[in-house]
């Protein structure tokens, strides 16, 4: 494990300090490293011109703006503080930067540009620097559960409801819009991102960054780009084929960044094809501006920025997070660089009016972010509907669940469920109302705390079962645990994975607790398992145990809604946003991972594209879910109309119960030529009463119908036979059809409507 405060430098930082120096004390606060004093007033500018206009467009009032700033004025913006004090490393944040922040860039108060005070992350208002400067803050499920949800309007609602808090805390950036694919289940941060499919994380992480945005808060998408791992993080090289990352993970970003528009990017730490993503200007200009199309401005990750006048040059608009760079890299030394003439003026404006025109776009001038009361009762109900929405349904033999109302003995075993659920480590972490239900486990510091949100499943369960006696065993000897199995009518086992930023996990669930799961199992066959993990965990005792749930990392109301799923108060709808493996073994590099250089030999064969092409046969497919209900699909037609390709079919609820299904369509060339057998084109989250059907129509994004052809820089449909495949999973192909699509290319700058 890295301690993120390790890699603060001891630096003196003040107005004129440029160079590495060893530190005498710093002064209480810093000033800023370049430009004018700040002043806390910057609504009331000195000077007003065309930019206060809110007729004309961002473009024309960052235009305005800039030709208005001085240069100092310009290396002000284009450079931002960690918002928090490191007593170790004698580093404090600017006074005015809100404590416990994750940045903060200061104030211009001659023309009335506002601060920008920047807080991570996707799952809501996060804390950095403990519990001294804590934030108490609603947390949503982790990302990964987001995506489970395949709801868009889930995502949407989850990302208004933190973006609310963010703004009301004073915050106008958020850090949040992990959309790096899951290409290694042992990745510290999958619980951040998204999952394994370029259509579904990108159109999820969009519609969160959407909802966020909504609160006139700038959002990134990050990290940008292949920082699928955290070993080896600040020097790792992800290697990958440029035409395979262009239908992989940098689809995922292309789409996100589309539906999105968000107000910056992030580049990451890790380098790719050996150069920092944060100075390579392959990612950064040749593919984010020239290709895409992108508006916004690129900010660092916090220590990702490696040089000046490379780095400027290769199209990084903001150095984030001094002083977790080695040095500042812009500021002071940027001005010299411009000087010296190795970064011109006009790459200067440029940076900086990506930045004012983000800030103008997103309302970050018109409608401040200022402290104020924020509705936690009416989030409540935001974060428990989304962590009921992505829970999983893995396995459920027999109907166990719903837990029946005759159950009058239940026993509740492991995962601290008697105190709260538990939450993902590093710089996402939210500090939750009423503190840490679990605090003193170790470690207690970077990159935990390791946090359970206050929000006991036992008592949730109880309340529900009043008429049960509920018993609970920590799950710490399992001899006793199975005792307390075998007299009970039916168990429910609490296991977890901590995962965090910048290190690894095995695929396994943490300790002993698979040893405690075969105990009880065996013990007990109506043992029911709840999982609270970031990622997939392989899972020997599964033919032991009657059910499985995949509750993620459920967020501060996690507690209830995973005992709403269990009593059927609510049907579990979730699905996979991963293919779960039953081992390493099955993976496209069981020995990652590793430090140095990290092929992605498998190119966009990623996840179930990798299991079909190899034809594997997964644990649980992507795209699997249970519910308490039965759904049929049918009626499967597709056609092709001027290049598109559109599929309809019908959803019908023939249980005795309302729920929601996910019917998925694939799609494949029958004359092969992809990475993979077969991707997916489209999806819907469909809730009906019992009985109730509805039909739906998807149409299928050209470029998951295109291979990308680098030589001609285009994206390319070869002509032919092409199955449309409606599905419930990755591995549940329910009905079939064929359509012929004519040969068609479309250029790089190509994007849906
Ligand atoms: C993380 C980013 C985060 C930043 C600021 C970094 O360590 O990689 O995701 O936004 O810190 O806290």
């Amino acid at each position: 494990m890295t301690l993120r405060i390790a890699a603060v430098p001891l630096l003196l930082v003040g107005a004129a300090a440029s160079a590495q120096v060893a530190a005498p004390p710093p002064p209480a606060k810093v000033a800023p490293v370049a430009g004018t004093p700040v002043l806390p007033a910057w609504n009331k500018p000195a000077i007003r011109g065309a930019w206060n206009d809110t007729r004309l467009t961002p473009d024309l009032r960052a235009k305005a703006l800039v030709a208005a700033m001085t240069r100092d004025e310009k290396l002000t913006l284009v450079f931002g503080y960690f918002g928090t004090d490191f007593p170790v490393s004698l580093y404090h944040a600017p006074v005015e930067a809100h404590a416990g922040s994750a940045g903060y860039v200061p104030a211009i108060a001659r023309l009335g540009i506002p601060a920008q005070h920047q807080t991570d992350a996707g799952v809501g208002v996060a804390t950095q620097g403990g519990a001294a400067v804590k934030r108490e803050r609603t947390a949503l499920p982790s990302n990964v559960a987001i995506a489970a949800s395949w709801d868009v309007a889930v995502a949407h609602a989850g990302g208004a409801m933190i973006g609310d808090e963010a703004h009301r805390s004073g915050f106008n950036v958020m850090l949040a819009g992990g959309v790096d694919l899951l290409r290694e289940p042992r990745n510290g941060r999958n619980f951040e991102y998204g999952g394994e499919d370029p259509l579904l994380a990108g159109t999820m992480v969009a519609e969160q960054v959407r909802g966020i945005q909504s609160n006139h808060v700038i959002s990134t998408i990050k990290h940008y780009a292949f920082n699928d791992q955290e070993t080896d993080r600040n020097t790792g090289n992800s290697v990958i084929e440029h035409g395979a990352a262009r239908v992989s993970d940098l689809l995922a970003f292309q789409l996100a960044i589309e539906r999105a528009d968000p107000g910056s990017i992030m580049c990451s730490y890790n380098r790719v094809d050996g150069t920092h993503a944060c100075e390579n200007s392959w990612l950064l200009t040749d593919v984010l501006r020239t290709d895409w199309g992108f508006k916004g401005y690129v900010m660092s990750d916090w220590g990702a920025t490696h040089s000046t006048a490379i780095a400027a040059n290769a199209g990084l608009d903001q150095d984030s997070g001094f002083p977790f760079d080695t040095q500042p890299f812009f500021a002071a030394p940027l001005r010299e660089a411009v000087e010296r003439g190795e970064v011109t003026p006009a790459r200067l404006d440029l940076m900086t009016t990506r930045i004012v025109r983000s800030m103008f776009g997103h309302g970050v001038f018109e409608d401040p972010a200022i402290e104020r009361p924020i509705d936690y009762a009416a989030h409540v109900a935001v974060t428990r509907a989304a962590a009921e929405a992505g829970a999983v349904l893995l396995k459920n033999q027999d109907d166990l669940l719903p837990l029946a109302a005759s159950a009058k003995r239940i026993a509740v075993i492991g995962g601290h469920a008697d105190k709260g659920v538990l939450a993902g480590g590093g710089s996402s972490l939210v500090y939750p109302i009423g503190g840490n239900a679990v605090p003193g486990l170790l470690p207690t510091g970077w990159p935990g705390p390791i946090m359970y949100h206050p929000s006991s499943p036992l008592d949730e369960i109880k309340r529900h079962a009043p008429g049960a006696t509920v018993t609970f065993a920590d799950g710490s000897d399992p001899v006793a645990a199975a005792a307390l199995a075998r007299d009970a009518d039916i168990v429910i086992v609490f296991a977890t994975q901590w995962q965090g930023e910048s290190f690894d996990t095995p695929m396994t669930l943490d300790g002993t607790q698979d040893a405690l799961i075969d105990a009880v199992g065996a013990a007990n066959s109506k043992t029911v398992v709840v999982l609270e993990t970031g990622s997939q965990v392989a899972m020997p005792w599964l033919d032991h145990v009657g059910a499985v749930l995949e509750a993620w990392y459920p967020g501060t109301q996690g507690g209830a809604a995973i005992a709403n799923l269990l009593f059927g108060k609510v049907n579990p709808s979730g699905r996979l946003p991963m293919t779960f493996a039953k081992s390493v073994d099955q993976l496209a590099d069981p020995a990652t991972p590793h430090v140095g250089n990290v092929a992605y030999s498998e190119g966009a064969t990623v996840g179930y594209k990798w299991f079909d092409a190899k034809a594997i046969a997964p644990l649980f497919a992507f795209g699997h879910g249970l519910s308490y209900t039965r759904f049929t699909v049918g009626g499967l037609t597709a056609v092709a109309a001027n290049g598109a390709l559109t599929a309809r079919f019908t959803v019908r609820n023939t249980g005795a119960r309302a729920g929601a299904s996910v019917p998925q369509i694939y799609v494949s060339p029958d004359a092969g030529g992809w990475e993979a057998p077969k991707r997916l084109g489209g999806f819907a989250k469909v809730a009906l009463a019992p009985g109730a059907s509805q039909t739906v129509s998807m149409s299928v994004d050209r470029r998951l119908l295109a291979t990308w052809d680098e030589a001609g820089h285009q994206w390319k449909v070869a002509g032919g036979a092409y199955k449309v495949m409606l599905a419930d999973s990755a591995r549940d192909i329910r009905q079939t059809v064929t359509v012929t699509l004519p040969a068609q290319t479309m250029p790089a700058t190509w994007r849906a409507k």
